[in-house]
């Protein structure tokens, strides 16, 4: 196993007898078909040595499909791919991994059953590890975490851990192959600021020695923080390459979307009214959300913030009934959701957009329409019967899909087969055709991309201004602080800072999420 000082660095310089000028890596003329939709239509792509490469499109523009064809995760109709000037054919992903190409997908790979551990070995080599001894080989993981920064214990089932940890295991297992080409499919999608600045160190550490990083983001924030070039793609095609440092955000936007955006976040008017949602001393059964007290009213945007780890999903949900209670009290229009199912809690109007889309929040092996028109939950499915005769499944469907710009929409299509960031969209969609008056978003924005969050936006201001209640928990700062008119700092369970509308400021944000001890004083 590599360690610190030598993971990648042979591949510091091209191997004997390839020119410097070859680039690491090239895809061209790559063309992917699944059934009507033509995902890749002749796209080109190089990677430089030591370069992070972002790609950067619409959901939907095929970026996925298109390092799924270079990591040997699917095979192209069409196109060749060159490592180091030579034209390789990945059979598989093992294969790829073997000629130095690893990709870290969007949706992971792990086996949710097994520990920490398992999973890191069941990607390495057999004949490398497979001797070890257990208390060896936890040592060794142990080593590895704890050489990238990562706080996992080797022995947790997978399945027990947040989605954050889930990919710093997935990261993990990608590096211990000592990848010359790494391939990043939204890496930070659920990191929060602190996590996301270990992974940029990674990164960069890689790129020094040599690795060529391909990076997918749909965050303008951190192609200027870590990208040095952005491919453009749209409908499948090569739009454009450009260097990061001379290009502005707005181009990158127009480039991608062929129109321009003058204003990001909406103004949302705040006009509070009752109070729907009221959490007093709240402590969870699990201890994640300690001595909490917090009111939601009509007509105002409630954010939350905080780093990833235990505390502020666990908010939301407790709000929504998913969370047993040790100590306190929640009241939803007046009356206290332990005695309130979640199937009650939606009749009553109060809508949760889970962050975990894949477990919770769809039926991906359902057609889209049913996501869109039923709730997963039967309770529900069985009271709208009546209510579905009358507005027809398909159009209603329809109108939630476009209004969301799911494309291309196909209300047939299982929801399996729609891009990661369209997934996103269905399942807010969903939540936009009930009559519901209270809106609990857990990272809403995940994975979609700029124009769908204008939407979304645009979404959440109209139902503010029809009187609904919305609290939003994002670990995307720009985000939370900008659509919020108040915002609740939350570190390790509790609130530290609640803050109003002017007083807003991302110093204030941090000093709380950090525990600075004058962030009270940051006006
Ligand atoms: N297995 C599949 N079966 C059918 N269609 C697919 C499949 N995988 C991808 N597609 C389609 O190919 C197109 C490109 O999808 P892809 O996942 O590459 O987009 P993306 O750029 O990664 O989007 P996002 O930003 O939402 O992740 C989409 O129209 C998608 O619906
Ligand atoms: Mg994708």
């Amino acid at each position: 196993m590599a360690d610190a000082a030598t993971l990648g660095q042979e591949e510091a310089d091209p191997p004997v007898g390839v020119d410097r000028a070859t680039p690491l890596l090239s895809a061209s003329g790559i063309s992917k078909r699944f059934g009507a939709v033509q995902a890749l239509d002749a796209m080109n792509f190089d990677l430089k040595r030591g370069e992070v490469h972002v790609l950067f499109g619409e959901n939907g523009a095929g970026k996925s499909t298109l390092i799924n064809v270079i990591a040997g995760a699917i095979q192209p109709d069409q196109g060749a791919l060159v490592v180091d000037g030579k034209v390789v054919r990945f059979r598989d992903v093992q294969d790829a991994r073997r000629s130095g190409v690893a990709a870290m997908f969007q949706e992971f790979s792990l086996a949710p059953d097994l520990t920490v551990e398992e999973n890191i070995f069941l990607g390495a080599e057999p004949r490398r590890y497979g001797f070890l001894r257990i208390a060896e080989r936890r040592a060794r993981v142990r080593e590895a975490l704890a050489r990238f920064g990562f706080a996992i214990k080797p022995t947790s089932i997978v399945s027990h851990l947040s989605r954050a940890e889930q990919q710093m295991v997935e990261m993990t297992k990608a590096l211990l192959t000592e990848p010359r080409v790494l391939i990043l499919d939204e890496p930070t999608a659920s990191l929060s600021q602190k996590e996301t600045e270990s992974m940029f160190g990674l990164v960069r550490h890689l790129c020094s020695q040599g690795v060529g990083i391909i990076y997918i983001t749909h965050r303008m924030k951190e192609i200027e923080a870590i990208g040095d070039r952005v491919t453009i793609m749209r409908d499948g095609r090569f739009v454009k390459t450009v260097e990061v440092a001379t290009t502005s955000q707005k181009s990158l936007v127009e480039f991608m979307t062929g129109r321009s955006f003058e204003q990001f976040y909406p103004e949302i008017p705040h006009d509070p009214g009752e109070v729907v949602v009221d959490v007093e001393n709240l402590t969870t059964a699990n201890g994640c959300v300690s001595q909490v007290s917090f009111q939601v009213r009509t007509g105002e945007i409630l954010g939350i913030a905080g780093l990833v780890g235990c505390g502020k999903s666990e908010m939301i949900r407790a709000v929504f009934g998913l969370e047993p209670l040790r100590s306190g009290t929640i009241k939803v229009n007046g009356r206290n959701v332990p005695t309130l199912s979640p199937g009650k809690l939606l009749e009553m109007g109060v809508a949760y957009i889970t962050s975990d889309r894949r477990n919770e929040g769809l039926m991906l092996l359902r057609p889209t329409k049913e996501n869109l028109t039923l709730s997963s939950l039967g309770q529900v499915e069985l009271s709208r019967a009546g209510w579905l005769k009358i507005a027809t499944e398909k159009s209603f469907a329809s109108r939630l899909g476009e209004r969301l710009r799911v494309r291309p929409l196909d209300l047939d299509k299982l929801v399996v087969k729609y891009s990661g960031g369209n997934q996103q969209k269905i399942m807010i969609a969903k939540a936009m055709g009930r009559a519901t008056r209270i809106f609990l978003f857990d990272e809403p924005t995940v994975g979609i991309d700029v124009s769908a969050r204008v939407e979304v936006y645009g979404f959440i201001k109209e139902l503010v201004a029809a009187g609904a209640a919305v609290v939003v928990v994002s670990s995307d700062l720009p985000e939370v602080m900008n659509l919020s008119h108040r915002l609740l700092v939350v570190r390790n369970g509790e609130i530290v800072d609640d803050v109003g509308g002017q007083d807003i400021s991302e110093a204030r944000v941090l000093h709380g999420f950090f525990g600075t001890k004058d962030a009270a004083s940051l006006h």
